[in-house]
């Protein structure tokens, strides 16, 4: 069984970090567990806990983390693997020599740990744990805990999240490393994509590439492909789809290195191999918002802002191409442009693609100064905040041509005063078109993460024409 650890040293200095912040209380990281898919043997791909991955590092299921503050000591928590799982699984290190890895000394077998967490809720012991997201957590803590599983969620410890938010929002250079890593992968993957993407191959052929390319390299999606000729929908996860003359494929997917770090990466490529006019138009507006956004991001920047000035320079783009009309900033005041670009600008991104979206959205994205706004488009932003050095966020932005939202927002006559309605009937098919690169924020400005992927029209069109090498 091989791990992919940092130091030891690591894994005990991100813990102390965390215990500076508490002077009391228990600290309680359970990790995951396998997740059934459809009867209890058969289980989804095992994913560990990033929060556990970032204080305990190990891969494997049914583990918790317990630091008792004021005793000073942390212990990792499981049970020693049966020899029945040796013989189905295959031989299994011992809690010990794992512990040993990521700088553990002590450990508790599963009843140990309960016994220390009953000891705690009988003498009232502060007990620390984050708000967890799959149904087999919420169970398990209110069943160790001895409380209602509606008070789960909300009783975790906003101190806990708070901290852990402060730390994992500031990567390491080994962790930009290995996001380096995640994202060289998912750079031979989108490649794949653009050298076989032609009109009259399947979407599914495809994304059975870019699959081949991953899994030789033993890893994983950092999240479900997005591959398909309807761009549009945000989120499409089919890929049904024959791929048509005229058409453009939208290729939003990642993966994730060994230690679990995330590549999201989205590039749009005509089905044909060649942009038409309309295409490389709207390609080249989306292209310059990119461009706007990563030159101005830098610390004490508010991504908000950055999001807006991106916002602005595609509405610039819209006006002059005479699908927009009036004022650029009361256009974007109003939100008139997220009828074009109804998502947020980017996200944090490391050990999850979303990063620590499972600690609340609002609590890592805003803060006393920056609040999230309720418009349309502009709430959808999940990071609002001020850019710190050592920060990685996605910079993506798109447009889109969707033709419900349109007809509805034509029949409210929505922003009719900044809509060109009547010059978007023959948008009506043409899809939806979003760039996306990862970048950390350095002391002065940026730096893009993984190898360039082509994004200039003549790039792509020129990777779209050659003769895959081979050899
Ligand atoms: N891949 C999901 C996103 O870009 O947010
Ligand atoms: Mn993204
Ligand atoms: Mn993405």
């Amino acid at each position: 069984m091989e791990f992919h650890l940092f130091s030891a040293e690591t894994y005990r200095k991100r813990r102390e970090n965390l215990v500076s912040n508490f002077d009391r209380g228990l600290i309680w990281l359970p990790g995951n567990s396998e997740a059934p898919m459809n009867y209890p043997d058969n289980t989804y791909h095992f994913r560990q806990d990033s929060n556990f991955l970032y204080y305990a590092g190990v891969d494997l299921p049914d583990l918790s983390l317990l630091i008792d503050v004021a005793e000073g000591k942390t212990y990792l928590c499981g049970d020693n693997r049966s020899i029945e799982l040796v013989v189905w699984m295959g031989p299994q290190p011992s809690l010990q020599e794992i512990g040993k890895r990521v700088g553990i000394e002590n450990t508790l077998t599963s009843n140990q740990l309960l016994e220390r967490l009953k000891k705690a809720v009988q003498v009232k012991e502060e007990i620390h744990f984050l708000p967890p997201y799959r149904g087999l957590t919420i169970i398990k803590i209110a069943h160790w805990l001895d409380r209602a599983i509606k008070d789960i969620k909300s009783g975790a410890s906003l101190q806990l999240i708070e901290a852990v938010i402060g730390q994992r929002s500031v990567k390491e250079e080994q962790e930009l490393k290995q996001m380096e890593i995640a994202l060289s992968i998912t750079r031979d993957m989108h490649l794949e994509v653009m050298y076989e993407a032609r009109v009259g191959r399947k979407e599914s052929e495809l994304m059975a590439g870019l699959m081949a390319v991953m899994y030789r390299e033993n890893v994983n999606l950092a999240y479900p492909v997005i591959l398909t000729v309807n761009g549009q929908t945000l989120h499409n996860h089919d890929h049904s789809h024959v791929l048509q003359e005229g058409q453009l494929l939208l290729g939003d997917f990642g993966a994730e290195c060994p230690m679990h770090y995330a590549g999201d990466i989205t590039r749009t490529v005509p089905a044909n191999g060649v942009f038409n006019e309309r295409q490389k138009e709207i390609y080249q507006i989306v292209l310059e918002g990119q461009k706007t956004a990563i030159e101005m991001m830098a610390p004490g920047i508010p991504y908000r802002d950055v999001h807006l000035a991106a916002a602005r320079k595609m509405t610039e783009g819209l006006i002059a191409m005479g699908l927009m009309k009036g004022d650029v900033d009361e256009a974007v005041q109003n939100g008139a442009h997220a009828l074009f670009f109804p998502h947020g600008l980017g996200h944090m991104i490391g050990l999850d693609v979303h990063d620590m979206e499972d600690l609340g959205e609002d609590l890592l994205g805003y803060d006393g100064e920056v609040k999230r706004s309720a418009q349309f488009g502009l709430r959808s932003l999940r990071y609002g905040k001020k850019l710190s050095e050592g920060n990685v966020l996605t910079v993506e932005p798109g447009l889109y041509f969707i033709p419900e939202l349109i007809d509805i927002w034509a029949d409210e006559k929505k922003n009719a005063s900044f809509i060109c309605y009547n010059k978007l009937e023959p948008f009506r098919d043409f899809g939806g078109i979003r760039i996306e690169d990862n970048f950390a924020i350095t002391e002065t400005g940026t730096q893009l993460l993984g190898p360039a992927i082509p994004k200039e029209t003549r790039d792509i069109e020129f990777l779209m024409s050659a003769d895959r090498l081979t050899g």
